[in-house]
C-alpha cells in the first residue's frame, strides 16, 4: 500500500460526508465493499476510516461498523417532536394529552401534601411509602412478590439499566441483549466501554437454546430481556417462554434484568421472568410509557444481597431520585388512578393499532403494543427509506439502531402514540404506505 494512498480515500470518503452522499449518522459501506467501489484493499479503507476516526468525522462501534459522526445514535433513532409539521413515528411515549388534566389535579394536589421532610434530604433508597408504591405497581404487572424493602427509586427506566449495567459489570465484561434491542441498552454499554452480544429471536422472543450457547460461549456476566411489547420487534414472551429463559438463567453465573416497561400493556398479566429468579433477577418497571415519560419514575425490584451495592451506587450517582415525582405516582398509584389512566393507554393503543393494521396490512407484524415493526419491500433500504420519509416530515427509525450486532432485518419501528390525533395518524401512515409502495426517490444515490 502505499503511504499516501489511504489518505486519498480518506479525503474522498470525506468529500462524501460534505456533499451530504453520507448522511450524518449514515452507516458507511462495509470495508470490502467500499474497496471494490474504490479499486482498493480493504485494508486502505480501515486506514481510512481510522484516520476520519481521528479527526472525528466517523465513529466505529464493534460488531456494528462505522458511521459518520452527527447526532448521536441514541438521539438519531428517537427524536422529539420539534415541529408540528412533523409526523414522529420514533418516540415511544404515552399519548400524554390524555394525561394532561388528571396530572395538573395531581400535581396541584401533591404540592398541598409538601411536609418540611419530604422537601429535605432522605435516605438514598427513597421515602417508604414511595417505595411501597413501587411494590404494588410491579405486583399489579406480574412480579408476584414485591417487598417494599426490595423496592429502590430510580429517575425513569433509563437511569434504572446504566445503574445496573455500571453495577453488575466491569469495563470490558459481555452482556447479553435480545439481537435486536432498545436503543438506549446499546448506548449505556457502549458508553460505559460493556461489549454487547446479540441473542437469537424467534416469535416468542430470546430462542432459549440461543441464550444457552451464548451463556456457555461467551459467558455474559448479565442477560437483558424486554419480555412484553418488546422495544423493538413487539413480541411478548409467552409464560413457558419465560419460565424456559429462567431455568437457562437460574443454572447460569449470570444475572437477569428483565426491562418490563411496557408489562401494563398485557390485556392479561402475565408472570414476570423474575418470579422464578428469586436470587438472580432484578425487575424494571416505571410510569414513564403508561402515564408520562417526564415523571422519571422508576422501579428497581432487586434481590436482598444486590440492596447494599445498588444503594452505593444510587447515592454516588444522584443521591436519590427526586422525590417530589414519586409524591405523585404514590397517590397516583394509592388511589388506583395510575391503573385507569395504563388502561386508557392501552385503549388508545388498541384502537391506533388497528388504523395502522388496515393501512398497512401485512406489512406489519401483529401487536397491541405502543409501535409496529414494518418489514420494508424488497425495493428499499432501511436507511435509505428513513432518509425518504423524513424529506416528506415523517420521522421513522430505521431497523439497524436496534441491531446487537452486524446486520440488521431491513425494517423500520413506528411508534403510534406521538402523532396528535387520529387523523393526522391516518394521514401520516397513508403517506409512509405511498412511500413503501413507490420506487421513486428523490435522492443523490450513495
Ligand atoms: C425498553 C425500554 N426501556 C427503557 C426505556 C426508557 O424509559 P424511561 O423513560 O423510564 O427512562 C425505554 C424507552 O423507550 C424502553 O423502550
Amino acid at each position: 500500500m502505499s503511504e499516501t494512498k489511504f489518505k486519498d480515500i480518506a479525503r474522498q470518503i470525506e468529500q462524501r460526508i460534505d456533499t451530504g452522499v453520507y448522511q450524518p449518522n449514515a452507516k458507511l459501506p462495509p470495508h470490502r465493499e467500499l474497496a471494490a467501489e474504490l479499486e482498493t484493499t480493504p485494508a486502505t479503507i480501515s486506514k481510512a476510516y481510522k484516520l476520519l476516526a481521528e479527526i472525528n468525522r466517523v465513529e466505529s462501534f464493534v460488531g456494528r461498523g462505522t458511521f459518520v459522526v452527527g447526532e448521536s445514535q441514541l438521539n438519531q433513532a428517537i427524536q422529539p417532536a420539534d415541529n408540528d409539521t412533523e409526523f414522529n413515528f420514533s418516540i415511544l411515549q404515552p399519548y400524554v394529552s390524555q394525561n394532561l388534566a388528571s396530572l395538573r389535579t395531581a400535581y396541584q394536589k401533591a404540592s398541598m401534601t409538601f411536609t418540611p421532610e419530604l422537601l429535605a434530604y432522605t435516605d438514598h433508597s427513597g421515602h417508604l411509602p414511595h417505595r411501597k408504591a413501587g411494590a404494588i405497581w410491579a405486583q399489579r404487572y406480574g412480579l408476584k412478590s414485591a417487598s417494599t424493602n426490595n423496592v429502590l427509586l430510580t429517575n425513569g427506566a433509563q437511569h434504572a439499566l446504566s445503574l445496573l449495567i455500571e453495577t453488575l459489570t466491569q469495563p470490558g465484561d459481555v452482556i447479553a441483549v435480545e439481537a435486536l434491542t432498545y436503543p438506549g441498552i446499546l448506548a449505556i454499554a457502549s458508553l460505559a466501554g460493556r461489549q454487547v452480544i446479540g441473542v437469537d429471536m424467534d416469535d416468542d422472543g430470546l430462542i432459549p437454546s440461543a441464550l444457552e450457547d451464548v451463556l456457555n460461549s461467551h459467558k455474559p456476566k448479565l442477560v437483558i430481556a424486554i419480555p412484553s411489547h418488546q422495544n423493538p420487534t413487539g413480541i411478548t414472551m409467552p409464560m413457558q417462554r419465560r419460565q424456559a429463559i429462567a431455568i437457562i438463567i437460574e443454572n447460569s453465573s449470570a444475572y437477569l434484568v428483565e426491562d418490563d416497561i411496557y408489562g401494563f400493556l398485557n390485556e392479561d398479566t402475565l408472570p414476570a421472568i423474575c418470579h422464578w429468579l428469586p436470587e438472580k433477577g432484578i425487575h424494571i418497571s416505571g410510569l414513564s410509557k403508561a402515564i408520562s415519560p417526564a415523571m422519571r419514575c422508576g422501579f428497581v425490584v432487586a434481590p436482598d444481597h444486590l440492596l447494599p451495592v445498588l444503594n452505593a451506587h444510587i447515592r454516588a450517582n444522584i443521591w436519590l431520585a427526586s422525590p417530589l415525582n414519586f409524591i405523585v405516582a404514590e397517590q397516583l398509584i394509592n388511589s388506583g388512578e395510575a391503573f385507569s389512566m395504563a388502561e386508557a393507554q392501552r385503549d388508545i393503543a388498541k384502537q391506533r393499532q388497528a388504523i395502522a393494521s388496515k393501512i398497512l396490512g401485512a406489512m406489519i407484524s401483529e401487536s397491541d403494543g405502543y409501535h409496529v415493526w414494518v418489514t420494508l419491500p424488497a425495493h428499499w433500504q432501511q436507511e435509505r427509506f428513513v432518509m425518504e420519509a423524513k424529506q416528506r416530515d415523517l420521522i421513522v427509525t430505521s431497523g439497524s439502531y436496534f441491531s446487537a450486532g452486524d446486520s440488521s432485518p431491513n425494517c423500520v419501528r413506528l411508534s403510534l402514540m406521538s402523532i396528535k390525533n387520529n387523523d393526522a395518524l391516518t394521514q401520516g401512515l397513508q403517506a409512509l404506505k405511498a412511500l413503501l409502495e413507490s420506487h421513486e426517490v428523490s435522492l443523490a444515490p450513495f
